[in-house]
């Protein structure tokens, strides 16, 4: 039962959005309460539902005033803890999910406006009607918001390619911590007129302002593409490949994922309809697409003529090409179902790094090193996005292993990795973000220089601490 100025504030966002805009039921808030992962279980004065920019502004002006802590929430897919009030139960939650229009299309500018609520898949879709590409591609797109993909710089699987979500925005609309909104949906790619503003709310997961729309740039459609799952035998085997890919290609590649042969196992075991598209199994994989805009570009004979070579100088075994997109669509499952089988298999400790590419072989024979030895009843599930250099240096807890002291693992491995990756002058969060989870994290290794800077942006931008407290800095 809220107390009396926690009834008045309920009161005042009722009069603000109505009725229907403001849910307090905690059968109805629940799933709103906890993130993806259930790292953590939070509390809030009310979950709600903005249907436009002015009950945005409204809202943040109001909770502003009264200094009541905002909480933004897209699609509540993110791994860090950032869409989750605290434990106090005084924080309102404001999810998005009601501003969901595109709301133009504008195919010869090669871009798209559209609300921080538009799902992902829809804003791709949206692209695709127009005759374009919007290439972000996540396992969450189904679920997860433009909005939250912009707040947390989101990557994925085509940023060999396009870049993350930070290089696909033109322009932003904002509603800032006292409830005034920056307008800058421009559609400009060339604009140096002074700081770069918009820039600082990508990534800054709702402790900076509210995002409520998006200047998005698009590309020409993908009209063929050649996707191939190839066994090769170690790590430095799938660097060289992507090297090579990408010159024989004329840099072509949009997606070079490695995976072990433990998530094949992983994915057929728990995913309905995934099964080993090879003969027989290997110790390490990678998935591989060429895309082009030309209907007949020879992509298939390209990358078959690579593997090839490939195959014959000893940095592919076997290899496999998708010949439909049928075959597409099943190799990508096997891929974007990774983390869902790991799930399913147990508990999981995870950790987003990145380094340099050429440095990824050496990075995970020694991470795996120092695991092997001091995490024995873990097992190893490293996949990801190498032709970013980004991995997922994951570990399941081995059958039959006991939950509660695999997780007791977790401090002292997540240093050793973490410290490992600093050495290799790389990122413990490549592109997932910084959450609550790993605050301290980065306070670890952030520089002074640059936690300083990062307060005095806060400060700047949220004087009254109210935009997503606790998240990002404390
Ligand atoms: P939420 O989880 O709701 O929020 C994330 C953060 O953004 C929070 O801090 C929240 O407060 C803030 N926020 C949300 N909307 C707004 C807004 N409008 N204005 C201001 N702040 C806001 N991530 C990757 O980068 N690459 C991957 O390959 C990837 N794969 C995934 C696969 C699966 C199966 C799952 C479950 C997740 C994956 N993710 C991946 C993580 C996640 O999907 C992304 O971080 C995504 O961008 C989060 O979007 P969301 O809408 O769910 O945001
Ligand atoms: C992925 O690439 O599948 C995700 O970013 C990693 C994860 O879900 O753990
Ligand atoms: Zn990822």
């Amino acid at each position: 039962m809220p107390d009396q100025s926690g009834g008045e504030s309920l009161q005042a966002l009722g009069e603000i959005l109505g009725a229907d805009g403001v849910l307090t039921d905690p059968a109805e808030t629940a799933p709103f309460l906890t993130d993806h992962r259930r790292l953590y279980q939070g509390r809030a004065l009310a979950v709600i539902f903005p249907r436009s920019v002015e009950h945005v502004s409204r809202v943040l002006a109001f909770c502003n005033e009264r200094r009541i802590g905002v909480v933004p929430q897209g699609g509540n897919t993110g791994y860090c803890g950032g869409a989750t009030p605290d434990e106090s139960g005084n924080q309102v939650v404001v999810s998005l999910k009601r501003l969901n229009r595109i709301r133009s299309t504008d195919p010869l500018n090669y871009s798209l406006v559209a609300e921080a609520g538009c799902i992902l898949a829809e804003v791709q879709r949206a692209a695709d009607d127009a005759e374009r590409f919007f290439p972000l591609s996540l396992g969450s797109e189904g679920t997860c918001q433009i909005g939250g993909n912009l707040s947390t710089n989101a990557g994925g699987t085509s940023v060999l390619r396009y870049g993350m979500m930070r290089d696909l925005v033109l322009g932003l609309e904002v509603v800032l911590a006292d409830g005034r909104v920056l307008s800058s949906l421009t559609a400009l790619r060339k604009d140096n007129t002074g700081y770069d503003i918009k820039s600082l709310f990508l990534g800054a997961e709702g402790t900076l302002g509210i995002i409520t729309a998006a200047s998005i740039k698009l590309f020409p459609k993908v009209r063929s593409s050649a996707t191939a799952f190839a066994s090769v035998p170690d790590v430095r085997s799938a660097v060289d490949l992507l090297a090579r890919l990408r010159d024989a290609s004329g840099d072509r590649v949009s997606s070079f994922e490695l995976i072990p042969r433990i998530a094949v196992e992983l994915t057929t075991r728990h995913i309905p309809g995934v099964t080993d598209p090879l003969a027989q199994p290997y110790s390490w994989y990678v998935l591989c697409e060429l895309t082009s805009s030309r209907a007949a570009d020879p992509l298939d004979s390209l990358i078959e003529e690579a593997l090839t070579t490939a195959l014959e100088d000893g940095l592919v075994l076997d290899a496999v090409l998708a010949r439909s997109e049928r075959d597409r669509i099943a190799l990508w499952k096997l891929r974007e179902t990774i983390p869902e089988a790991q799930r399913l298999d147990g508990a999981s400790l995870k950790h987003d790094i990145s380094i340099a590419v050429s440095a990824l072989p050496r990075f995970v024979e020694r991470a795996s090193q120092w695991a092997h030895e001091n995490v024995p009843d873990g097992r190893l599930v490293v996949y990801g996005h190498v032709g970013d250099g980004n991995l997922h240096f994951n570990l399941n807890q081995a059958p039959a292993s006991e939950r509660h002291a695999f997780l007791a693992r977790e401090a002292p491995l997540k240093r050793a990795i973490h410290d490992l990756v600093r050495e290799f002058g790389g990122s413990f969060s490549a592109e997932h973000g910084i959450g609550r989870l790993k605050v301290g994290e980065l306070e670890r290794y952030a520089s002074t220089a640059e936690l300083d800077l990062m307060r005095a942006v806060k400060r700047a931008f949220d004087p009254n601490g109210v935009l997503n407290p606790g998240k990002v800095l404390r």
